[in-house]
């Protein structure tokens, strides 16, 4: 099939109607988000749903994230809404945050991924959420990208991933956040963060009090270990290098880089670092700014394919706040290869 590609610079834009035409008569269709782009979809219509993941080649059992533009849509998708996720709602939406309760019948299998609960969150993004009214439904959205390669956040990287799979890709420049939203589960008591995004630990304890946070987090799941977030277990974000993230200070970063070097080998460090670095670099944003470090690192995984790095030595982002995010992606990028010096 042919992909069509919408330039949208604005909410306002009339190709947003083309877009939701294609998803109202049950095409796929790629869309901006604040965080990165979501294959969108009918969620309410199992043939959709099931396009979504034969495009990406996702596993079955990983489920999709249901997309809402207002809320009133949330409470037909759901058994009930109890008052600690209205106050999340009433705090963090529209944003980057996703919400798991107990699902309603009208959820189909395929969208929850055979789990009994459903994953919901209302994007801030303006051209996402008029796509997603001007569609008329919920909409079922994973990362656009293939299984396992990083998120996409530009039109570019979904073109290069999906282009010929999918009907259409709406291109609203790059996305915000960079990384995809907090996901929290409601359906459990105490409420557990079962991945880590702009929405960070302490400004969801702010409004809930005592969370947990789910092992998948920051380890590698062990053997047979149940997921309480599918996507936790399967491979990530991985770029064909085999990265190490290296905690160490600069000086001795350098060292060990030029002694373990190959010859296509590549070093993967913060803005501003480039110079000192004795192999080609790729950076992902400002050393301490874990914002410009998440707007960046998947883009930042792609070129490190792009210039064909084999053994790529990391830099160590900080890991709390908006940079537990970084983190996430990062060491399962890295297969949880990491080192202190
Ligand atoms: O920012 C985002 O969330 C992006 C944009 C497009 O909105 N979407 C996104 O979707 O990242 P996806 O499918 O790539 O990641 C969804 C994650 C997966 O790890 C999945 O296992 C988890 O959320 N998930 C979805 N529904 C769940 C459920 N009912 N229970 C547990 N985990 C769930
Ligand atoms: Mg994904």
């Amino acid at each position: 099939m042919e992909t069509k590609i919408f330039k949208v610079d604005s909410a306002e834009s009339p190709l947003i109607r083309e877009a939701a035409d294609i998803l109202k008569s049950g095409g796929i269709v790629a869309i901006p988000t604040e965080t990165v782009y979501g294959l969108a979809g009918n969620a309410l219509d199992s043939s959709v749903t099931q396009k979504i993941y034969k495009a990406k080649g996702r596993p079955s059992d990983n489920p999709l994230i249901v997309h809402i533009s207002e809320f009133s849509q949330w409470a037909p998708l759901v058994k009930s809404i109890p008052e600690t996720a209205k106050a999340l709602a009433d705090k963090f939406w529209p944003g980057p945050l996703t919400v798991i309760l107990p699902k309603s019948d009208i959820i189909p299998d395929e969208v929850s991924g055979g789990l009994d609960t459903v994953a919901v969150r209302m994007p801030s993004d303006e051209i996402a959420r008029k796509i997603i009214t001007e569609a008329g439904v919920p909409l079922a959205a994973p990362s656009a990208n293939t299984s396992g390669r990083p998120s996409p956040t530009s039109a570019r990287h979904v073109i290069e991933d999906l282009s010929g799979r999918i009907d259409a890709v709406v291109d609203g420049g790059d996305c915000d956040v960079g990384v995809e939203s907090t996901v929290i589960s409601l359906a459990v008591s105490p409420p557990r963060l079962l991945r880590p995004g702009g929405i960070t630990p302490g400004m969801l304890t702010e409004v809930l009090g005592e969370i947990e946070i789910d092992d998948a987090v920051y380890n590698r799941l062990a053997e047979g270990q149940q997921a309480a977030s599918p996507g936790m277990k399967y491979k990530h974000y991985s770029p064909k290098a085999q990265i190490v993230l290296i905690k160490s200070d600069l000086d001795t970063f350098i060292a060990y880089a030029k002694e373990n070097a190959t010859e296509s080998s590549a070093v993967l460090c913060f803005e501003g670092e480039e110079k000192d670095m004795p192999l080609r670099t790729v950076t992902y944003g400002k050393k301490d700014d874990a914002l410009s470090q998440a707007k960046h690192i998947f883009d930042a995984l792609r070129k490190l394919d792009e210039i064909g790095a084999d053994k790529v030595f990391a830099r160590y982002p900080k890991s709390d706040g908006v940079g537990l995010a970084v983190f996430n992606r990062l060491i399962r990028a890295a297969g949880f290869n990491e080192i202190e010096l």
